[in-house]
């Protein structure tokens, strides 16, 4: 056997020349744990999906009970399973009237489609709006719909007929027209380096899509689950979408996707085509019992309150002269540099020092915190004492002093 770095560089398929690498051999809570026994305080939280902690007692618990039950039976839809009935009834109750059925599949990505899908289908159009600067996911569609030319340029053809309108900008509402199938919208543009748009914007934009007849999405992939100190992010601006996309956190840290709509629309999906819209491993059990305990831990443990509150003290702690802004609702926070290289620095810095910052798809000159939302008080104050002292050193090199 070859050494495991060189295996996992030999035999795995890269995503880039740069993987960060760490050997993780053990996760708790808010903490990874590397081979040599060097612990990371996890501000990424797998990137928004360990919204409950790491290996959280209730979600192994309940994927352990699985376990000893049954795992995959049968493709989605054609057997009852009690796990993803009982979840998918959980997560209706929590959503607003029109989002009252779910149909789950195994990523962001292919929930995307499965959306896509739909609203061709219900709206009877094909044109697809999304926004510039946004990220979907890579498979053909999502690509397609994602507001980011130079992860998109390799792979055309892409599909036809989709256009772009800048986020948070209201003139470019009128580019949605009778022509428009749906508008598909972050309700917080995440690898965008996280930007909140107006009440006033996604207010107009619903109205827009109404006048129309177009539907809207809302891509809640990474927004969900009390990650921006809502349950959902479309509770800030109180506006329901058409059809909504869930992701990352829905498994409880396994893989998941799913995307929810009024039973009405769900229903084409059954028919001409009959197995139209098919998946193997969508709504797998394991998923469906770690979710909803995840689910149910968000609750217990007011996991959305704790969200807002940490996300509140770690905007007061990080302030330096280094930083221009930290923006964000939550704990979905981009901290601003304004300098991709100072970003560079203090992400490696902070690794250095034991704690796991990361990056944005489309924004180099910030960084991303995005911790489990069971983060505490004094893990924050820990991470913001590490984070300031490395941008204290970025300054001083900066400076030429180091
Ligand atoms: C907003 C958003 N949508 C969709 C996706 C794609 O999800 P996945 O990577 O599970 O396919 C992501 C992933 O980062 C995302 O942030």
């Amino acid at each position: 056997m070859t050494d495991l770095r060189n295996a996992f560089l030999e035999y795995l398929g890269q995503t880039s020349p740069h993987p960060l690498a760490l050997d993780i051999v053990h996760a708790e809570g808010c903490y990874l744990t590397d081979r040599n026994g060097k612990r990371y305080l996890d501000l990424v939280a797998g990137l928004a999906v360990n919204n409950t902690g790491h290996r959280h007692p209730s979600v192994v618990a309940a994927i352990k009970d699985q376990c000893d039950k049954y795992l995959h039976v049968i493709p989605y839809g054609e057997f009852i399973q009690e796990p993803q009935v009982r979840f998918a009834e959980r997560l209706a109750g929590m959503l607003p009237d029109g989002l009252e059925t779910v149909y789950f599949v195994n990523s962001g990505t292919e929930a995307i489609e499965g959306a896509l899908k739909l609203a061709k289908r219900i709206t009877g159009r094909t044109e697809l709006i999304a926004c510039h600067k946004s990220y979907h996911g890579s498979t053909h569609g999502s690509l397609s719909i994602t507001g980011n030319e130079t992860k998109k340029f390799r792979s055309r053809p892409l599909l036809p007929d989709v256009a772009f309108i800048h986020f948070n900008a209201p003139d470019d509402l009128l580019l949605i027209t009778e022509r428009t199938a749906a508008v598909v919208v972050e309700p917080i543009q995440g690898d965008a380096g996280v930007r909140v748009p107006t009440h006033a914007w996604m207010t107009a934009l619903k109205d827009r899509c109404t006048a129309v007849g177009a539907l809207l999405i809302f891509d809640e992939v990474q927004t969900g689950f009390g990650r921006t100190g809502k349950r959902f992010a479309m509770e800030h601006s109180g506006v329901v979408p058409d059809i909504l996309v869930l992701g990352k956190a829905l498994g409880g840290g396994l893989p998941m996707g799913a995307f929810v709509s009024a039973r009405a629309h769900m229903k084409l999906l059954t028919h001409d085509p009959v197995l139209g819209h098919i998946t193997t491993f969508g709504g797998h059990p394991l998923p469906c019992v770690a979710g909803l305990a995840a689910l149910n831990v968000m609750v217990t443990e007011d996991l959305v309150g704790n969200a807002e509150r940490m996300g509140a003290l770690f905007k007061e702690l990080l302030i330096h002269p280094a930083i221009k802004e930290v923006r964000g609702l939550g704990l979905m926070l981009a901290v601003e540099l304004g300098d991709k290289d100072k970003v560079q620095q203090v992400v490696l810095d902070c690794l250095d020092q034991g704690v796991l910052g990361f990056w944005f798809l489309s924004c180099p000159t910030a960084f991303r915190i995005a911790p489990p939302l069971t983060i505490n008080a004094e893990q924050v104050r820990s991470a913001c004492d590490i984070i300031l002292k490395a941008l204290d050193r970025s300054s001083l090199r900066t400076a030429g002093y180091a």
